[in-house]
Order: C-alpha cells, then structure tokens, then sequence
C-alpha cells in the first residue's frame, strides 16, 4: 500500500501502475470533505515519493464516483468571511494542482455519478474514461456559487469557453453522450468496463502511444482564443446568462466573469481569480439562503423517513373521492408513480373530466418522448374512475377531496368509514378546516389525518400530513409513506385552521387588503412582490387561487384567529367576489384574462377594477417598496413564529421549506426563518414595532421577542 487514509487509498498494480481509489469511510457515497481534500494532498505526496509509479489510475470504490463537496461544511467555512473563503478555496484548489503537476500520466474511471468537486477531480486527471451510467456535471450555482477547485479554469480549456459558460452557469448534469460529443470526456465505455479501460488507457499513455504531457499543459495555458474571439464568446454569453438567471441569482454571472478574468492566464493565476470570485459568490446572501435551503431539505426528508419508519402498513391500493380539480390530480399522480387508485366522484362528467386529464397530462409526456405508449395506458388503467363503493373493502388509504364544506366532507366521510376495512386510513384534502373537528364525525378518529396537497398536484412538490388531536402514529405514517410513493414531499404538521401554508398565506393577503385599503395600486403591490422574488404578486395570486376560494378560506381562517384575521372592513378581495369577479377561472378578477396565441390566459389590466373598488379604498398613495415589503411579509413571518411557538411545525427548516415549496416563496431568500435571520432578529423586531399600530397581525410574536431579547438566529 502507497498510501492509506479514511477517505483514500493508493496501492500498487502492474507495470508500475498507481490505482488511487476514492472510498470515504462510513459513508454510502464519496464526498469531497476537508479530510478527503487533505488525504489527496497526502496521497499526491505519496505518488509523488515513489519513483517506481509511471501512471496513476483514479477510482471510486463505492457506486457513485464522488457527489460532490460536502455542504454541511460550507457554513463554518464561510463564516470566515471573504477573505478567509479566498485563503480556504486557494489551498485546496492547490491540492487539485499538484495533482494535476505529477510527471506521469493518470486517467479517471468515472464510474457512477460525480460532480460538483468530484468532476473537479476528474479534469485535473489528464483523460476521463466515464460509465454509460454515469453522469457528470458543475452544479454549483444551484447553492449561490461556483465551481472553487480549478472547476471554472480547467474546463474553459477543456471543452472551450461556449460549452463550459453552459455547463456552468446552467449547473445541468450531462448525460454520457453530451460529456463526449463536447470534449469533456474521452470514453464512454459500459459500467463493467470502465475501470479496464481506464487502466488501458493509462498504459497507452505510459507506453508513449499517447500524448498525454500535451494534454496536461493544454490546462496549464491560457485558453486558446485570441482577445477577439474570447470578448465576442463572453459577451454574448455574459448576456444569456444574465438574462436567464435574473438578477436575484448572482453566481452564474459571476462566474462567467470570473472565467473571462482567467481566460487569458495560465493556470496558477486563474487559481487565483477563480479562488477570488468565488468567495464574492460564497459570501453573497443568496448562497446563504440557497446552501440552507439544501440542509432544510435534507431535515425534511430525514423528519419523513422518522414518520413514515413508524408505519406497518403498505399503501397498495388507494382511493380518492372526488374527481374534481384536486380529486383528478390526486388520482393521476397516484397512478403515475404505481399505486393503483379508485377514484369516485357523484357525477359521471366529473369523472369523464378526471380521466380527460390524466390522460391530457400522459399524453404530454409521450409527445416530449418521456413516457411509451404502452405506460401511458398502464397508468390510466390504474385509475378506476366509479361512481360507486364497489370495491371500497380493499382499499388502504382514502383521500377525500371533495368541495370545501364541513357538513359534506363530514357526511362524506362517515359514510365511506362504515363501508371500508377497521384498519383503513382516512386523509382529507380539506385546505383549511380543522382535523380535529372533521374527526367528530368518525367513528375511528384514530384512523384520520389531514393530507393537504397543492394545485396542480402534479406540479407542486409539497404534501402537508395534518396531525389531528386523536389521529395515530400509524395514520400519520402511511399516509406520509403515500405521499413519498407518489413522489411528493411530505411535511408533518399539527392541526390548525389553515394549518402551516395556508395559515400563513392569508395573513399575507390580509396584509394586501390592508394597504389597497389605504390606498396602494394593487398593481404596484404585484410588482414590488414580483421584484421581492415572488412567482406572482398577490393580487395576481388571489385570481390564480381563484377569489371564490381565497374569499370562502379567508372566512375559515378569520373564524379561527378572530384577532389577526378578521378584516373590520370590507376588502378589495370581497368585492371583486361580489361582483362574481373569482379570477382566472372566469376570466376577471383583479384583471381580466384574454388568450394569448398559445390559448394561455394573460392578464390584462381592467379599468372597471379601479371603479368597483373605489368605494372602499383611501385616495391613490405612493408607498415606497420597502413599506409595501413590510406591510405584506410581517403578518405572514408572525404567523409562521407563532407556529413554531405553537409547535404546529417541527423545525425552522421545516417552515422555510413549506413555504418554498408550497406557495413558491422566493428561494433565493431561504424561507421566511431565513428571511429573518438575514435582517437580524433587532432590525426584524424593530419593524413589527414601527407597524404595529396596524394591527395585532404586525406585532411581534412572544417567540421573536424572546429570541431578539437573546440575540438568537432560527438557524445557527
Ligand atoms: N383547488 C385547489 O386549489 C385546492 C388546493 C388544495 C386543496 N383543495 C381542497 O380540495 C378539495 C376539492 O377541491 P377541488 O378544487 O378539487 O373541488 P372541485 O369542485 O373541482 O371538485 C369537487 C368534486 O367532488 C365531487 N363530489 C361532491 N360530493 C361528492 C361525494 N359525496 N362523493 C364523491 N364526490 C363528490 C364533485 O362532483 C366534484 O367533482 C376541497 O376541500 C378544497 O378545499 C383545493
């Protein structure tokens, strides 16, 4: 053995082959961690020692090849500040360097998936011989930042400065062929072969049949462009980017700059520049939030898998009820990912309409070459559409999905109770009345819990499983283990009116209502939110919701926090519902909806709108962004602490990812804890106190005054 440590190891082969393996100790995949960045600098030592070593070949001894960097380390790392990321980035880029500098060949056998610092690795090996099963890629920007281990450098000149702007700033992982086809590899060869051809390659290298040394100082050199071509490949490429990212998302902006910095250095130099742009992009909130938002996710799914570890029960047949908007999505979503389901409704159009779209929806898939033929037609028999209980008995799991009526959903479900097996699961789609009370019609309250999907189901990644207060382990569970079998997201929450989302939602359309109360242009409130990150600006949102909706859950919602949520005015909201004006679904709301060429609707604005709602709003004011901000997100910042006071949700990261989530909250700004925590808990609190003579909605909670009394962070 060359060398031995917990996350590498060297050992000798034949004809003086060195084979360096990646295989992190007590780990399922191969991170690059500051001990694996130490122990290739050990290693390369090691190589470099022994003088009867003539090539180096680079393996991975577990499935993937290298992930990535390890995330959980970049918190304390950036912490350092600018200057401490420059001096961190510096010195292990220059492991990857000396690396890189040996005097013998080395070749990489990518065998599964690498990424991020593991394809990093890869280019500092002189060829790449890569698995028809593996992927490669630079997704960095997808956490606010960019490649830091010579990634931006080597690449340029590599695959050229097109192709690697794209592979950078896009942050896609490539399929084998494309990785091919643009350079970045040089075999695609089966999983069974890699390392053998890798191995073959290395001793062509070794024999001189080979080129290799021109290889190597091809990434030693500045890129081959003159300063001609290279300004005309930035420019263009500076304003795609740009353009695509928005300027909410810096780093692939900054690194197409950081790469025409270093285009015209050799490699030490360009170290350098891309060492220093990347500590601008690690310091920048963005990459803050974007780098919590990937731990908040991991939180959330290890909370699912402790809920879901606790079922005996497997979910094989479900069943919904209703074939609405929700109950059709429900069914298709089921059925696409393998758990057949019956889906029943009352009216057998409602049904015909479910089974049009699912079967619009498969259609779409087979047209983009996504989904055969003859799945489609799998997936659309696993839905039976009926209008009766049939085959109730031997359903696993019920969901409830039809229309927003306490006394119906209540006689609805105590009638499909007495008709499935004891131990059947009951889930209500309800989006905002109480669990616990739509229990009291059931025998088996236990068997009961909330299971809150999001429209469109297919689209939106979030599940809310509702705890009521006599739902058991077991219902919660299974149903959390459906929602996973569906491939959804599934949050554990405690029982409220609204529960998380929608409980944090409507104070933030009651803060809307507020300031066009006072006088704001709904308009201009939709484009300051727009701005601030949001999909869509409230207004916008609430004729997407549908006014109808948003009006009848606002009754909920206020019946349930009279205090906060009960308007003592009558809101723009309740008159565009007055004059039957419910949004998008029937063309006018705030604004009106025409087709667009592509039969989309888009919105227009509608002169009327002003006129009907004159009557009960102030005199047109300016406010300034800063104030509209303020006014919107504290009654729905409030509202998510006093959840977490409440327990009705487990943890911060819980919350944030709800909100990304569930209602598009701009991820960028890492959720609403993390939106406090980058203002700072006094700057936060100070401005609760400036507006809250506007209402109990504004005032700090107990939680954000404890918190700013200790100077504490939700996260950290
Ligand atoms: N639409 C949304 O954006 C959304 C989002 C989340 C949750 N939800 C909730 O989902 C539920 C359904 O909403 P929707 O938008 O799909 O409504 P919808 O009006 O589109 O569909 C309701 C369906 O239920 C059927 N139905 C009525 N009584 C029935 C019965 N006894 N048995 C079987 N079917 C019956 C109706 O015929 C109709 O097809 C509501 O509780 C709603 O609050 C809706």
């Amino acid at each position: 053995m060359i060398y031995s440590g917990s996350a590498i190891s060297v050992q000798a082969l034949e004809n003086g082959i060195a084979e360096l393996k990646f295989d992190l100790a007590g780990e399922s995949v191969n991170k690059f961690n500051a001990v694996t960045v130490n122990e290739l600098a050990a290693a390369t030592q090691a190589i470099k020692a022994d003088s009867s070593i003539k090539g180096v070949v680079v393996t991975s001894g577990k499935g993937v090849f290298i992930v990535g960097a390890d995330i959980t380390e970049f918190g304390s790392l950036f912490a350092n500040g600018e200057a401490g990321v420059v001096e961190w980035t510096a010195k292990a880029a220059s492991v990857f360097s000396a690396f890189e500098d040996l005097t013998v060949p080395s070749v990489v056998a990518i065998n599964g998936i690498a990424l991020g610092g593991g394809f990093e690795m890869c280019l500092s090996c002189d060829y790449r011989v890569m698995s028809t099963a593996a992927k490669v890629g630079l997704p960095e920007v997808k956490l606010g930042l960019f490649p830091g281990f010579g990634g931006t450098v080597r690449l340029s000149r590599v695959i050229g400065i097109d192709n690697a702007v794209e592979w950078i700033a896009g942050g896609s992982e490539k399929r084998p062929d494309v990785a091919l086809k643009e350079g970045a590899v040089d075999a695609v060869v089966a999983p069974e072969l890699v390392r053998d051809a890798a191995i073959n390659l290395l001793q062509q290298a070794i024999a001189g049949k080979l080129d290799w040394k021109a290889k190597k100082a091809e990434k030693l050199a500045p890129v081959k462009l003159n300063m001609m071509e290279q300004m005309m490949a930035f420019n263009t490429s500076m304003a795609v980017v740009a353009g695509k990212a928005g300027s909410n998302y810096p780093a692939p902006v900054l690194a197409v700059k950081t790469m025409q910095k270093h285009a015209t250095m050799t490699r030490d130099d360009a170290m350098q520049a891309e060492a220093a742009g990347f500590a601008k992009a690690a310091v920048t909130p963005q990459a803050n939030a974007l780098i919590g938002l990937f731990m908040a996710d991991q939180a959330v799914k290890k909370a699912a898998k402790k809920h879901s570890a606790k079922s005996a029960k497997e979910v094989k047949q479900a069943a919904v009820l209703g074939a609405g908007i929700m109950g059709g999505g429900i069914a298709y979503q089921s059925a696409s990912k393998g758990t057949p389901i019956i889906m029943k409704d009352i009216r057998s159009e409602a049904l015909d309409l479910g089974m049009g779209e699912a079967t619009k929806l498969l259609s779409g898939q087979v047209a983009k070459g996504r989904l055969t033929a003859d799945k489609m037609g799998k997936v659309l028999s696993a839905i039976r559409p009926t209008l009766n209980y049939g085959d109730f008995k031997t359903v696993d799991i019920v969901i409830e999905a039809v229309v927003e009526n306490a006394k119906v959903k209540g006689a609805v479900l105590s009638e499909v109770e007495g008709l499935v097996a004891d131990d059947c699961i009951l889930a209500s789609n309800t989006s905002t009345i109480s669990i616990t009370h739509l229990a009291k019609s059931l025998k088996r309250p236990q068997n009961f819990v909330g299971m809150h999907f999001f429209n469109p189901v297919h689209m939106m990644p979030l599940v809310e499983v509702i705890r009521g207060e006599q739902s058991s382990d077991e219902a919660v569970a299974a149903t959390v283990k459906l929602a996973q079998q569906m491939g959804k997201t599934p949050i554990v929450v405690n029982d409220c009116p609204g529960f998380l989302v929608n409980r944090v939602l409507f104070p933030y359309f009651g803060g809307f209502d507020l300031l066009v109360r006072d006088g704001a242009d709904f308009q201009a409130i939709d484009k300051v939110m727009e701005k601030f990150g949001w999909p869509m600006g409230p207004a916008y949102l609430l004729d997407v919701v549908g006014i109808d909706t948003g009006v009848h859950a606002a009754h909920v919602m206020a019946e349930g926090f009279p205090d906060r949520m009960k308007p003592d005015y009558k809101s723009a909201t309740e008159i565009m519902f007055d004059n039957t004006r419910y949004g998008q679904k029937n063309g006018k709301g705030f604004y009106v909806y025409e087709q667009d060429k592509k039969g989309k609707p888009k919105k227009v604005v509608d002169p009327t709108t002003y006129e009907l709602i004159a009557p009960v709003v102030a005199a047109r004011k300016e406010f300034e962004a800063d104030e509209i901000i303020a006014r919107l997100m504290l009654p729905l910042v409030n509202e998510i602490a006093r959840c977490l006071e409440e327990k009705i949700v487990a943890s911060a990261a819980e919350a944030d990812m709800a909100l990304i989530m569930g209602i598009g909250f701009p991820p960028f700004r890492g959720g609403a804890c993390r939106y406090v925590d980058q203002m700072g808990i006094q700057n936060y609190l100070a401005l609760c106190e400036k507006f809250a003579h506007l209402g109990k909605a504004y005032e700090a909670p107990a939680l954000i005054k404890t918190m700013a009394a200790n100077n504490q962070k939700f996260f950290g």
